[in-house]
């Protein structure tokens, strides 16, 4: 087999067998095949798309380039959660010790953030002293001790998604549903949970643009699970705003605090219990659902998931105090208003502007590998549907380098747009594919 022959038979239009598509990642993986190859074929994915055999296939060899976690052991349901990514995304933190508080158990491995989008690993890590990087044996104990753990991802698992991510992402090969579908399946099979739930993020701050694309991404995640042995539902959630009000590391941090102890905003609110609920139906846990939400709210708002996320922090050697001290997190050290200049009714908040404004403000990375400033990033006052009068405050910006404060401004006023007329706001998921 040689990689240009299977380069062309993609770039003509036709479907791979099973085992070619194991000879490129396998030869990729080992260095056997160059990147400009690689890119090749992936642009050739993008353009010409893959059948459903294809992508199992590509998700198949992708789990079996690296090791794969066995959760057998653990006394309870395993589960896993994933999001597609976007801005304001805060929902692991609250909601892995929700679930971990209902007597399921995550082992759940995390992303950074890029681009205009915040990652997980970011933000638990402006918890001063908290380890991302714990080992596979390291990980494993906590979660059979306490329920849950979040932790960076690690290469051992999956080194084909780093390597092709890592291309995907300077190479304009990002935006394929094949590409996508594979690079989170791989990640959550090898993970080893029985059941998984992801969160596709739908709208302007995210990857799928519409709900078109966003159910199609759906539908391909839940067959390779199947096809995998595992339970999938996915919930299709709107990103056109950004999620609750905080965007910025610390300030994310502190939002999902306050949200554990009952008093987060709403929309973030709601979308923890209706995730948490999937995932408590989806583990045989509950009979559905909608009971499954009424449990996770109970077990929220008793105080239980408060006092698993104080656990995970210690346990992970961060400082606990934060918890009832939040002012212990990094802070900026200006505050600045952006204030509304008419009046009426938010019709809609850019999420991707607003993801774009905490970046420049230092809370996010134009390049991998660029430092964070934990402190900084963007408290929203006023959201979808609320009314506003002239000169009231839409929005702060934490600052910490003046330089940054007139570009970051710019993107978040031109972020609102306004309406006469009142403004619906939605709550609930706008699709939901399952195989269970
Ligand atoms: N998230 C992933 O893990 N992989 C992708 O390809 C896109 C989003």
């Amino acid at each position: 087999m040689r990689a240009v022959d299977l380069i062309i038979k993609k770039r003509d239009g036709k479907a791979l067998k099973d085992e070619e598509i194991d000879f490129l990642i396998k030869g990729y993986v080992q260095g056997e095949i160059p990147d400009y190859q690689m890119a090749s074929f992936l642009m050739a994915t993008l353009i010409r798309g893959m059948n459903l055999e294809e992508t199992v296939a590509l998700t198949r060899s992708m789990v079996e380039s690296g090791k794969q976690l066995d959760l057998s052991f653990l006394p309870g349901p395993t589960i896993d959660k994933h999001s597609t990514g976007g801005v304001g995304d805060k929902v692991s933190l609250a909601l892995v010790p929700l679930l971990a508080a209902c007597g399921l158990f995550i082992a759940k491995m995390s992303g950074r953030g890029l681009g205009h989008t915040g990652g997980t690993i970011d933000k638990l890590e402006s918890i001063p002293g908290f380890r991302t990087a714990l080992s596979l044996e390291e990980l494993l104990a906590q979660v059979r001790e306490i329920g849950c753990a979040i932790v960076a991802q690690t290469p051992e698992l999956v080194p084909a998604d780093g390597k092709l991510y890592a291309l995907r992402d300077v190479t304009g090969t990002v935006e394929s549903i094949p590409l996508i579908a594979s690079s989170v399946m791989s990640k959550k099979i090898a993970a080893g949970a029985s059941s998984i739930l992801i969160d596709v993020k739908c709208g302007r701050g995210a990857f799928m643009k519409t709900l078109k694309q966003a159910k199609e991404l759906s539908r391909v995640m839940v067959e390779i699970g199947g096809r995998m042995g595992r339970k999938v539902t996915c919930l299709v959630t709107p990103m056109e705003e950004p999620l609750g009000q905080a965007v910025g590391n610390a300030l994310e941090v502190k939002e999902a605090i306050e949200t554990l102890k009952g008093k987060g905003p709403r929309d973030f609110t709601e979308a923890v219990l209706e995730l948490c609920g999937e995932l408590l139906f989806l583990s045989g846990k509950e009979k559905s659902p909608e009971e499954g939400k009424e449990r996770a709210r109970e077990v929220l708002l008793g105080g239980a998931a408060l006092k698993k996320f104080q656990q995970m922090i210690s346990a992970q050697g961060g400082d606990e105090r934060v918890i009832a001290d939040p002012w212990r997190l990094p802070q900026a050290n200006l505050r600045w208003i952006v204030s509304a200049k008419r009046e009426g009714y938010i019709k809609t908040i850019d999420a991707f502007k607003i993801g774009k404004a905490a970046m420049v403000l230092g809370g996010g990375r134009e390049k991998k590998g660029d430092p964070i400033d934990y402190g900084v990033g963007i408290g929203l006052r006023k959201k979808t549907g609320d009314q506003v009068t002239l000169e009231e405050p839409l929005a702060i910006l934490y600052v910490n380098n003046r330089e940054r404060l007139e570009e970051a401004q710019d993107l978040v006023e031109k972020a609102f747009s306004f309406s006469e007329e009142p403004v619906e706001r939605k709550f609930k998921p706008l699709a939901r594919i399952s195989n269970a």
